[in-house]
């Protein structure tokens, strides 16, 4: 029997200049939303691009809560700063003015927010691949998410993802049952634009990691041997790839 099967190799340069520059230009969108509805059509677009996210064993884990009520995101928003005034007591007192100056939800400002949930029980108790790593259908729902960020991206919405909430009070707040975890709160719409760095990174919060220092070899902290010099120059020279402008076409 033969089954269908893609064209072997890689989509055109074009294509995959795009993806790239799509990646590279997606940003956690908190402060630049319109008030704008989003298209159905677009909508539909992007929850199946969720929803053709891998996932382990095949479970397709994930639900997609739609939530536009103003009622409904007043109250994940109250759930957000009681968790937020709570959050800020964490830090390290040098941190705290920083921490309270930042602006970490779109939870009003955004027309629809969207919980993406994972459902622990989706295909029965054995699932392949989550035998032993039972966090894996998660993680299944994350990779939907990225998905979803990325495809959004791609047809000029902004996602900023909300998770300094209290996990009872969401469930409490959208009815969850108790096999189904809340995995990401999304704030969708809209933007007058997209900034070129992360909040967190213009703010001063954090600076981008250098990848080279991120990657090892055979083993954690794995020193580089003979075969790896060619991507460890390689990882230096292209220091700047994620900079350049990956113009489609
Ligand atoms: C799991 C997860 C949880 C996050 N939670 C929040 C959040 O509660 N509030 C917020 O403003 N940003 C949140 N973010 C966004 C990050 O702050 C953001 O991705 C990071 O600063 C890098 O910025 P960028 O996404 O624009 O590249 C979250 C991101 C992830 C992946």
């Amino acid at each position: 029997m033969t089954t269908p099967q893609q064209q072997k190799g890689p989509v055109t340069a074009a294509e995959c200049r795009a993806l790239y520059r799509i990646i590279f230009s997606r940003r956690d969108v908190r402060s630049q939303f319109l008030n704008t509805p989003v298209d159905d059509a677009m909508l539909s677009r992007i929850l199946y691009a969720a929803h053709y996210a891998p996932s382990v064993g095949f479970m397709q884990p994930w639900n997609f809560i739609l939530v536009r009520s103003l009622e409904t995101r007043r109250k994940i928003h109250s759930a957000f700063s009681k968790a937020d005034s709570e959050a800020a007591e964490m830090f390290p007192q040098e941190k705290r003015e920083l921490y309270r100056s930042l602006k970490l939800e779109g939870i009003l400002d955004s027309p629809l927010n969207i919980c993406i949930t994972c459902d622990t029980s989706r295909a029965g108790p054995v699932v392949i691949g989550r035998t032993h790593i039972s966090t894996m259908d998660a993680y299944s729902s994350v990779c939907a998410i990225q998905n979803l960020w990325l495809a959004a991206r791609a047809e000029g919405l902004g996602v900023g993802w909300v998770s300094i909430i209290d996990e009872d009070e969401l469930r409490r707040i959208l009815q969850l049952p108790e096999h189904v975890l809340p995995v990401g709160y999304l704030c969708l719409g809209h933007v007058s634009h997209f900034l070129e760095k992360p909040e967190l990174e213009n703010a001063g919060w954090l600076p981008r990691l250098d990848l080279c220092n991120l990657v090892s070899f055979e083993r954690w902290n794995g020193q580089p041997g003979r075969e790896d010099e060619g991507i460890i120059k390689q990882l230096r020279e292209n220091a700047d790839f994620p900079q350049k402008k990956q113009q489609p076409g």
